[in-house]
């Protein structure tokens, strides 16, 4: 059986058919499944390299792989980015304190389909600024959905993001940005959180792609630390990330990797 049914745009982005949405359900709610199950252990005192390592269980035990495993020599099952880490912070020994927040971010692939998904969880008490830049972080990536539908632009959905956020006096990080995918993990287009209204590929039924923004409380600049992975604020400002994995439906969207328990809120608490 062919497994690139369906076809490309000008832009390189793949269209897909109406059964590989399914494909794509089934992916995204294992991911969001892991999500809901880590939260239990996020606590004081816990290593973040004790949490990735549930996770990879997990990942195997719902019968589904790791796609970030292998990836570019990455060696983890989830990418977790405490407090100033942006994104790609490698699960380790270090400790989580009170008041730390962090990004988990998993991958799995189910099937050939990829369920890419990301939240904000808490250790011990969450400290008031910290949970206004999640709360910020989250609402911009609903806004960015909410834009989502035939005939609109992937520019709509950065400027919605940038707009709400740049109106909080936060800022979006530049340096990273959502991408497509589907059989593959990364694919064209690139989705940018910021952006100009009308601007960019027009949004078709069928294109599957991640909206992953972050936000920084402080300015938008990142650096990659010397471990090529783990990117941090240049100003070492509290930073916040939260990814869907979404298909563009014939009148809206459709996201993937919605919380089977409706955990995905960062005000959830275990
Ligand atoms: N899950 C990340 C994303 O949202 C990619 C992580 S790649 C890794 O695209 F190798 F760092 F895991
Ligand atoms: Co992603
Ligand atoms: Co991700």
């Amino acid at each position: 059986m062919n497994r690139h049914k369906g076809r490309m745009t000008r832009d390189g982005i793949r269209i897909h058919e109406q059964a590989d949405f399914a494909g794509m359900h089934a992916a995204g709610a294992i991911a969001a499944q892991i999500l809901d199950e880590v939260a239990e252990l996020v606590k004081v005192g816990q290593t973040t390299g004790a949490l990735d390592a549930f996770i990879e269980r997990r990942v195997t035990e719902l019968g589904t792989t790791s796609a970030t495993i292998g990836y570019k020599g990455y060696q983890h099952a989830s990418c977790i980015s405490v407090n100033h880490v942006v994104c790609h912070g490698i699960p380790g020994d270090k400790t989580l304190k009170d008041g730390d927040i962090l990004n988990i971010d998993v991958t799995v692939v189910k099937d050939g389909w990829f369920g890419d998904t990301s939240r904000m969880y808490v250790a011990g008490k969450l400290p008031r600024k910290a949970e206004r830049l999640i709360q910020v972080t989250h609402d911009a990536l609903m806004r960015g959905i909410e834009t989502v539908k035939p005939g609109n632009t992937f520019g709509d959905i950065g400027h919605a993001i940038q707009s709400y956020v740049e109106g909080q006096r936060m800022s979006v990080v530049r340096d990273f940005c959502g991408h497509g995918l589907g059989t593959v993990f990364h694919a064209p287009p690139n989705v940018l959180h910021y952006g100009r209204a009308g601007t960019g590929p027009v949004l078709e039924e069928g294109m599957f792609f991640t909206i992953e923004p972050m936000v920084n409380l402080g300015r938008p600049e990142t650096k990659v630390l010397p471990d090529e992975w783990t990117a941090v604020t240049r100003d070492r400002s509290l930073s916040a990330q939260f990814e869907h994995s979404v298909g563009v439906t014939a009148d809206g969207v459709e996201i993937f990797t919605l919380s089977p328990q409706g955990k995905f809120h960062p005000t959830y608490t275990p």
